[in-house]
């Protein structure tokens, strides 16, 4: 964006001649304020009334949430919300502060987890949470929310996994379009975050990841990639770690990649307390530092702890205006940063339409897609000797035990997770669809870290004893575990993938009583099933819910609901096997991101020797699919799209959704690939005998690896391979075509 020059030009145009001196008023016909000019001229237009102390000013934050306005000209502050599952909770103008000991005023609706709906494979789902979300950004007065997070998962430890879209890059990227298409369309300014490897939580604000430039490119760039040239998003957030040496607030990476190569018009603003300078930060373009004013120095100067290297407060005017009169931050960097935060303001038509709030808040529709998406994502991992869906009519009782049965597990932990009323627990879902099955309940363990009768050895055995006697007495024995929003939260890393204190023995004592025993667990990426997973039929991942996740829970296990949702990740047997194990969490502050581009599934297809326990893509069903007719063209030329075929038909006797999936491979490629990448994808819902033919669109990018030789995407000419199935391991269908020059 040349911001100065459009100016000159439009002078001569003479849609300047309202133009009134820098500091006094403004006419109300001045060209930026009339809808009808294009967000470049309105830009133009505005950018030279403002005076450099009311520019510097939008640098940086005037609230814990709000940016900085500037009154005189009508250029509204952005107020924010977190994000991404819902709004987290907020009061007045600056106070979304921490999870704990806030008075809210009003309660959203909390919406399962970003890993819940990379698990439905549905970016249409997607885009209706992102416009329940947007209307209820809108309906709270606020403009903006901090989401999607759109992080890859690199080790199952990352205490954010449970927020992120999962391991792939080209899943991810879908999804976050989805969202943010969602959002935009209702007014309301998405924020995709956090640009970029902010891969663990370890150490988050110092951690410096060193990562190659294919890896970049291939697996960490593509989810931002997809979020601007498809989704058009309006802001991208920065992340706090350092990459190859640099804090990404101040990384060349954000003109180079963002702005240069991807051609992003929004701005970037910073994690909250991600900025460490001012001249550096500001002249690497990154537009608008958060939190600010106020609360932002309050904070700073509070005794109590804060996170290493937790700074901020860099791009306060009094810190940048000397920079900018002694030239070491040119004036026209300034510009060039506000000028992005006015495009979007004008963009996402705020400056026009400030939002005013409204009602249309945790409203049915809105608790309806939350409900849709906890149904759709829900994955069943494990089902022998069909042991779900449970049947009310062949079944007396159901014990219903542990730590996460009565009590809902609606999202992990930090800034991502909402409080919501009328919140419906597994427990509770469960009785009201039972019928006249009787259900026993029982606690068997307190969920680590939270108030329970555990305290002691005898408590702790009394609560085993009475889940051992409900799984006996019952035809059935449903088990819930996983952790809480403290145990998986932003902030920490899981220290292991075991499961909290005390499940593991719940699982196997239940286990040992009752042959019919289902585990139903919520976690955010794999845990360690290994110790008991032979000893039950069943296993249910029903990640973190939200507000309607028992009902979801309930609709799944009697089969109201058919299970469709697959796995976005690798499930590990052990820790050992992550790719990243070995360099993870780094050594002095450094983490080398050694596995280059085999992240997930691209480790495993290369690496044959360690077998995941769950593939990428898995996910069981209670009725069947069988694929057929798959066309592949025999050459694709040049620039020419080429498409892929196949019918899916539901071949089971209930209705129910496939996720078709198609992977590309290259195996005479110049350069070392993966054996098979995600390049398509489809949900396809079906009645029972029902089929449908898929199509999927090959671009030449779907081929192309990016050279670290020619710094660009290329496809070379020769054999590609076509798999097409229902999982990264379950591929009945192959083809193959010649890309010709
Ligand atoms: C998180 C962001 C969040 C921000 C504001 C940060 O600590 O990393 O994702 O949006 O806080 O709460």
């Amino acid at each position: 964006m040349r911001i100065p020059q459009i100016a000159f030009g439009l002078m001569s145009l003479g849609l300047f001649s309202a133009v009134a001196s820098a500091q006094g008023g403004v006419d109300a016909s001045a060209p930026y304020k009339n809808p009808s000019l294009s967000v470049e001229q309105r830009v133009a237009d505005l950018l030279p009334r403002m005076t450099l102390e009311e520019k510097v000013s939008m640098l940086s934050g005037s609230g814990w949430m709000e940016s900085t306005g500037v009154p005189r000209l009508g250029i509204p502050e952005i107020k924010m919300a977190d994000g991404p599952m819902g709004i987290r909770l907020w009061t007045g103008s600056s106070a979304v502060t921490s999870v704990e000991g806030q008075v809210h005023s009003f309660s959203s609706t909390a919406f399962p987890a970003g890993i819940d709906v990379a698990a439905s494979w549905d970016p249409a789902l997607a885009r209706e949470e992102g416009q329940a979300i947007g209307q209820e950004v809108a309906s709270v007065g606020r403009d903006m929310i901090l989401g999607p997070t759109v992080n890859i998962q690199r080790t199952p430890l990352w205490g954010r996994n449970f927020e992120s879209y999962g391991e792939d890059p080209f899943l991810s990227g879908k999804l976050a379009v989805g969202y943010i298409q969602g959002v935009q369309g209702e007014g309301v300014i998405p924020s995709v975050k956090h640009f970029v490897v902010n891969n663990e939580e370890f150490e988050r604000h110092r951690i410096d990841v060193e990562v190659s430039e294919r890896a970049l490119h291939e697996i960490y760039f593509p989810a931002f990639e997809a979020a601007i040239k498809d989704g058009h998003v309006w802001v991208v957030m920065s992340s706090y770690n350092k990459v190859n040496g640099v804090y990404a607030a101040e990384s060349p990476l954000l003109k180079q990649e963002l702005y240069q190569a991807l051609g992003f018009k929004g701005f970037v603003i910073s994690d909250w307390g991600s900025t460490y300078s001012t001249a550096g930060t500001v002249n690497a373009g990154m537009a608008l530092e958060m939190p600010g004013g106020p609360p932002m120095r309050r904070w700073l100067a509070a005794p109590g702890p804060k996170e290493a290297g937790n700074d901020g407060g860099y791009l306060a005017s009094e810190k940048v205006l000397p920079l900018v009169k002694d030239g070491t931050i040119p004036v026209a960097n300034v510009d060039e940063n506000v000028g992005r935060i006015l495009t979007v303001l004008f963009e996402s038509g705020q400056f026009d339409h400030p939002h005013v709030g409204g009602v249309a808040i945790d409203t049915a529709a809105q608790r309806a897609v939350a409900r849709k998406i906890a149904d759709e994502g829900i994955v069943l991992l494990k089902n022998d000797g069909a042991v779900l869906p449970l049947k009310p009519s062949k079944l007396h009782s159901i014990a219903v035990i542990g730590p996460s049965a009565a009590t809902a597990r609606i999202g992990g932990g930090g800034s991502g997770l909402v409080f919501a009323k009328g919140v419906v627990s597994p427990l509770e879902g469960i009785k009201q669809r039972a019928g006249g099955v009787q259900v026993r309940y029982a606690l068997g363990v307190a969920m680590q870290g939270e108030e329970g009768s555990s305290d002691t050895a005898e408590a702790r055995k009394k609560l085993l004893d009475e889940a051992v006697a409900a799984a006996k007495a019952s035809d059935v024995a449903l088990v819930f575990v996983g952790y809480s929003w403290k145990l998986e939260t932003e902030g920490h890393d899981r220290p292991n993938m075991d499961l909290p204190a005390g499940q593991d023995e719940l699982i196997q004592a239940v286990a040992a009583v009752n042959k019919k025993t289902i585990v139903v667990f919520n976690a955010g990426d794999s845990v360690g099933v290994m110790k008991w997973i032979d000893r039950v039929p069943g296993l249910v991942d029903a990640w973190y819910g939200g507000e309607e996740g028992g009902n979801a829970i309930a609709d799944v296990l009697f089969g109201d609901d058919n299970p469709s949702g697959k796995l976005p990740f690798t499930f590990l047997r052990k820790l050992e096997d992550s790719p990243s194990y070995g360099n993870y969490p780094g050594v002095n502050l450094h983490v080398k991101y050694a596995e280059g581009i085999y992240v997930g599934y691209r480790y495993f297809d290369k690496h044959t020797e360690t077998t995941p326990l769950f593939p990428f893509g898995y996910g069981l069903s209670y009725t069947s699919f069988a694929l057929s007719k798959l066309e592949v063209p025999k050459t694709i030329t040049g620039e020419t799209t080429a498409t892929v075929r196949v019918t899916v038909k539901n071949t089971g006797d209930r209705k129910g959704a496939e996720v078709v999936q198609m992977y590309l491979g290259d195996p005479g490629a110049s350069v070392d690939r993966p054996v098979r990448e995600l390049k398509g994808f489809e949900r396809v819902e079906l009645e029972a005998g029902e089929s449908r033919t898929v199509s999927f669109a090959i671009d030449r990018r779907a081929l192309s690896f990016y050279s670290t030789e020619h710094h660009a995407w290329m496809a070379e000419p020769g054999k590609f391979e076509v798999y097409v199935g229902t999982s990264s391991r379950e591929l009945p269908l192959q083809g193959s075509f010649t890309l010709v020059k």
